[in-house]
């Protein structure tokens, strides 16, 4: 049975998170969506509700499951006996840290191997961080989250920074 790990903040997850998922699942027979605990970096969401925003999104891809770890994420992969790593690759800006990283992870596990997936083409531009901004300010971000995640960024951002805009619109 060959497993891979999809590492990330998922703060929140994306369309294109997602949309890497399901290529992954095309690919192997189990794939784990591992959300990582990071101390020093305080998210949007509490892991808690990341893992929940994530099972909700994944419930229609067969193979995908949600987990979070803690620790380096190689130690994590061999305990579940993950041998591959899948990272989504958007844009060459990606690349210098993603290279950093699967080198670092293969000089730590050289048995695991990090494997890069492009999502597609429309979601290349798309970053939870991004979505979050665009949340924060008002924005429409259905189009680039599952329904579940638009609906925590709505409850987390409850006063449209949209109705500022049209206001200093019409004064002016
Ligand atoms: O979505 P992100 O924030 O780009 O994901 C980064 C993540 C979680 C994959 C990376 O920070 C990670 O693997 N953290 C676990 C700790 C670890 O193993 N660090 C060494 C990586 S070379």
């Amino acid at each position: 049975m060959a497993t891979a790990i999809y590492p990330g903040s998922f703060d929140p997850i994306t369309n294109g998170h997602l949309d890497v998922a399901a290529r992954a699942a095309r690919l192997f027979d189990r794939v784990i969506l591992a959300v990582a605990r990071n101390s020093s970096k305080s998210g949007l969401f509490e892991l808690d509700q990341r893992v929940g925003l994530i099972q909700q999104a994944i419930a229609d891809l067969p193979g995908v499951e949600v987990s979070q770890f803690e620790g380096l994420l190689v130690n994590y992969a061999r305990s579940i006996g993950a041998g591959t790593v899948i990272r989504g690759l958007r844009a060459v800006s990606d690349f210098e840290y993603e290279f950093q990283m699967a080198l670092m992870n293969r000089q730590l596990a050289p048995g695991v191997e990090t494997i890069f997936l492009m999502p597609r083409q429309e979601y290349t531009y798309l970053s939870s961080r991004l979505v979050k901004e665009v949340a924060g300010l008002g924005g429409a971000i259905e189009d680039f989250v599952p329904v579940a995640v638009a609906d925590a960024l709505r409850r987390r951002f409850p006063q449209s920074d949209v109705a500022g805009v049209s206001s200093a619109g019409d004064a002016g």
